[in-house]
């Protein structure tokens, strides 16, 4: 078991924190964005209740887990109790109700691994994405919005992260490489691994909120106001973590042996979880552990020609932010 040693860094690093701020501040959504998000869903509620009056619409992913950038489409699941519904026929009929309701570009892709109705409104110029009773992806929105409540520094660094990742091209699924929610992941296990920990583990935590989704029980500590001011015997700057997290991929993560894991707070090993062969399309070669459906390891897009293209990204994010005069602008320059 070899692992490189961890490098010092440069000393310079924390001149680099205020272009690393102005960075984060420009990706963060206007206020207004806000308020048209909620306009389309009042308008959306409306349509949806007229044929299914107990149904219920929740927006998850980027609007809603506080990683989103300006100008995000919004992510909505259609929540129905009734569990004898066919979900190809809910987005058929929800199709058919857009289309007469005025929204431009509606398309039912119910072939979709995950099947949805897409849509563009033209009143506020948002596209979404509707799914039906996907409760999970709900529930981990809340988690991942949970987490950032606690130290600022999570939204900071994964902004920045998801940001390389966008500029570098390595943020696309169905390329190989990792999703937004992935690198999200990675961010919190980053800094529950620092020392002193920038984050503590909620799903180790007493539970004081609870939920089952099939047979997934859901459950963590969301008091997260009494968890202010957790990590502030740790003093790093953005900057600092920003290096660090990319050495960490670069140089210290045990790829061969190890799974990153926020519900452990910490690694669990691949052999732990029988993730160490290919399995079908699963090859595990960047493992990451989804905090509740814990047999999704969300590395499983990654094969043998993208891991490649992925951790040479990590080195080169990594030199740059060890030796570049501008780490701010190089970072970030189109692949
Ligand atoms: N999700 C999931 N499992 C995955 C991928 C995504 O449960 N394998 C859910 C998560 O709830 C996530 C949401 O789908 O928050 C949206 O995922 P993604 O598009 O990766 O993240 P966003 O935060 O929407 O990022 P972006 O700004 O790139 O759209
Ligand atoms: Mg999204």
């Amino acid at each position: 078991r070899m692992l490189k040693r961890q490098i010092a860094c440069r000393s310079d690093i924390n001149r680099m924190n205020g272009a690393f701020l102005a960075t984060f501040q420009s990706l963060i959504p206007p206020e207004e964005e806000r308020t048209k998000q909620k306009q389309l869903l009042a308008l959306l509620d409306g349509i949806v209740s007229k044929e299914w009056p107990d149904a219920r619409l929740y927006v998850y992913g980027s609007c809603a887990n506080s990683f989103g950038f300006s100008k995000s489409d919004i992510d909505i699941c259609l929540a129905i109790e009734d569990a004898n519904i066919d979900k190809s026929e809910v987005l058929l009929k929800l199709a058919d109700m857009l289309q007469s309701g005025n929204l431009q570009n509606v398309q039912a892709l119910t072939r979709a691994r995950v099947p949805i109705v897409k849509l563009m409104d033209p009143e506020t110029g948002i596209s979404c994405d509707i799914c039906v009773n996907n409760v999970l992806a709900v529930v981990n929105t809340k988690l991942l919005r949970d987490y950032a409540q606690i130290d600022v520094r999570l939204r900071q660094l994964a902004f920045i992260v998801k940001h390389w990742a966008k500029s570098r091209g390595v943020n696309e699924t169905y390329q190989g490489t990792l999703s937004s929610y992935a690198y999200v992941l990675m961010c919190i296990h980053f800094l529950q691994q620092r020392r002193p920990a920038i984050l503590p583990c909620l799903q180790g935590m007493e539970a004081t909120y609870s939920v089952t989704v099939g047979n997934i029980e859901c459950a963590y500590f969301d008091k997260v106001e009494k968890l202010y001011g957790f990590g502030s015997q740790n003093g790093e700057s953005l900057a600092r973590l920003v290096w660090a997290f990319f050495s960490y991929w670069a140089y210290c993560h045990d790829y061969a042996n190890d799974v990153i894991s926020i519900r452990s707070g910490s690694t669990v090993s691949k052999r732990g979880k029988d993730w160490t062969r290919r399995i079908g399309n699963d090859r595990h070669l960047i493992c990451i552990e989804d905090p509740f459906e814990v047999s999704h390891d969300l590395g499983r897009v990654v094969d043998k020609f993208s891991i490649r293209v992925l951790r040479e990204e990590f080195e080169r994010a990594a030199e740059i932010m060890q030796y570049d005069p501008n780490p701010c602008v190089k970072l970030f320059e189109p692949y």
